[in-house]
């Protein structure tokens, strides 16, 4: 049997306890060890002799910014994709060549991932989801044992708290649900293994605060029980709360690896930027005046049951609630994507009902969804991705105007600092992060009068976040107003010139001024209740836990 530490080559990074080798080392072997990888795609240095090494049993925290090279190193570790001719990778004792892993080989090293983009397959139910995970049951002629798979479904989904049923289609599931579904697969058959490697690549990105809880009481469980865990986030105050140690990429180089109790928010992020973030308040000064953009009267329709509010001329309004409260179906509806049942719509003084979102768009409308799948085209290029709200701009007479399209999408990339080779790199070989800039990007261009932003910052690193807002501000000054909603209460607080509070479908309260605070918003959406017993919503019991 191999021991942990006879490669010097990887020992820059360790720690000095498992570096000076001994009774601690074997006691606490490593469960991964990564040295020297490196990854070259065309035009991209994903990875640049990289190491890093996790103690077994530890909660091991990767952070940097979109592009960094994270989630490149976990879909190595995969067998995804193969990292350069060089490295060397070792899970327990499992060793192997960085360009010769494979998804067999990952399996019988013990790992287990949950990727950024879930890869959840929307068509299939809840238990057939599961089952591919794991294999279908299967009985003595060969048929599948649907009751069995069902039962199997239920245990597994009771046990991780997921309030959905079985059968239900994916497709059909909210994102906060699919991520735990996603989870829930790859965890199925680990909740009692005492080693093991288990990799989550932004679990958390679209789940709201109290099933990042749950889900930490499960991480913290099987960490206790030997397993390992390696858990990739930009929301650094997870970093606090759940790691016992935190690598740090940067342009896809090692920065350290440090113990997670000598590190505060403040440092994480001058590591994960290079220079500390300038601090200035994005917050606007309040809107005098009732030059009112948008009015919207007793509008019901899906969970929303009489929403009245006025929206001002270059107002950010933020709307908190928990979910289920029908934040995003108030965006939705405004949209035109559900139209409401009652209620009306003025904008500008004129009242609107849109048939679809063509309708909406053109009355200046622009909406980034909270499932960016619903709005990227990952087999276009980042430029065709850039301009998909305003393609009309770039035909003249017949002809599509290239060079317009080029020069207009190389000034967004170089706005929102969207790290790409060039304009014309596939979306779908975009970071994540980088793919949600380009969504943002899109919509701002087009310079609406009604901006609607569902989690816009979802998965976009801490400077990138700021600069988000900062374009968003520009917008405004501009003349743009926006509804904007996201679980990030301190965010919303930063960002917002009013917060509304939405609890059941209905508006419970309006916060301005020196209310506009991230504790006393929390504070309020606990406290909100609607009348959870009322036949009117229909969403109440996905939504309630
Ligand atoms: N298949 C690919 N082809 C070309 N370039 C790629 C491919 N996959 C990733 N890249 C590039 O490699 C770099 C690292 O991307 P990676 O997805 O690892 O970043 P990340 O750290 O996970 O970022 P994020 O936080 O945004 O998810 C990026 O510049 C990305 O565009
Ligand atoms: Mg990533």
């Amino acid at each position: 049997m191999s021991r942990p530490m006879d490669d010097p080559g990887a020992s820059g990074v360790e720690d000095g306890s498992a570096a000076a080798g001994g009774p601690a080392a074997v006691d606490h072997p490593l469960a991964l060890r990564v040295s020297h990888v490196s990854k070259t795609f065309p035009g991209t240095r994903a990875l640049d002799d990289v190491s890093v090494s996790v103690e077994n049993g530890t909660i091991h925290c990767l952070l940097g910014g979109n592009g960094s090279g994270k989630s490149t190193l976990i879909k190595i570790l995969a067998g995804v994709y193969r990292a350069d001719p060089g490295g060397r990778i070792r899970v327990h004792f499992h060793e192997i060549d960085a360009d010769k892993t494979s998804p067999e080989w990952a399996r019988g090293a013990g790992l287990h991932f949950v990727h950024q983009d879930l890869a959840i397959f929307n068509t299939m139910s809840v238990a057939e989801n599961l089952a591919l995970g794991r294999g279908f049951p299967v009985g003595p002629t060969g048929n599948i044992r649907w009751r069995a798979l069902r039962r199997h479904a239920r245990t597994v989904l009771e046990r991780f708290d997921v309030h959905v049923s079985p059968s239900r289609l994916v497709a059909d599931l909210r994102p906060a649900d699919r991520t735990m579904v996603a989870i829930a697969r790859a965890l199925q058959d680990q909740a009692d293994a005492s080693e093991g490697l288990l990799v989550l690549d932004e679990p958390t990105v679209s789940l709201p605060a109290v099933e990042v809880d749950i889900l930490f009481g499960a991480l913290r469980r099987y960490a206790a029980a030997g397993q390992t865990i390696v858990f990739v986030t930009h929301r650094l105050e997870e970093v606090t709360r759940i790691a016992d140690r935190v690598t740090v990429l940067r342009d896809g180089r090692l920065v350290t690896t440090l113990d997670s109790a000598e590190v505060t928010k403040e440092r994480l992020v001058e590591l994960i930027v290079g220079r500390a973030l300038d601090h200035a308040a994005a917050n606007a000064s309040v809107m005098e005046g009732e030059d009112l953009a948008l009015e919207v009267s007793d509008l019901w329709g899906g969970p929303l049951r009489g929403i009245s509010f006025g929206l001002r001329r270059g107002e950010v309004l933020g709307i908190a609630g928990l979910v289920g409260s029908g934040r995003t179906s108030l965006l939705t509806t405004l949209f035109g994507l559900q139209p409401p049942t009652t209620g009306s719509i003025k904008l500008d003084g004129a009242p609107v009902s849109f048939h679809d979102v063509d309708d909406a768009m053109d009355a200046g409308l622009g909406f980034v969804p909270e499932d960016r799948s619903e709005s990227a085209f990952l087999d276009m290029s980042l430029r065709e991705n850039l301009s998909a709200a305003q393609v009309a701009k770039y035909w003249h007479g017949m002809r599509l105007r290239g060079r317009e399209e080029a020069d207009d999408a190389r000034r967004s990339i170089a706005d929102f600092s969207i790290k790409a080779n060039s304009e014309r790199q596939p979306f779908a070989t975009l970071s994540g992060g980088n793919q949600q800039k380009a969504v943002v990007a899109r919509w701002l261009r087009r310079k609406p009068k009604l901006l609607l932003l569902d989690e816009p910052t979802q998965g976009v690193d801490v400077a990138a976040r700021a600069e988000i807002y900062r374009l968003v501000r520009d917008a405004v000054a501009a003349g743009t107003s926006v509804i904007v909603v996201t679980a990030d209460l301190e965010e919303l607080a930063r960002v917002s010139d009013r917060v509304l509070v939405l609890a059941n479908g209905r508006i419970t309260h309006e916060v301005r001024g020196p209310d506009i605070d991230p504790s006393r918003i929390t504070e309020l959406v606990l406290s909100a209740t609607g009348d959870p017993t009322d036949p009117a919503n229909p969403d109440m019991e996905v939504s309630q836990r």
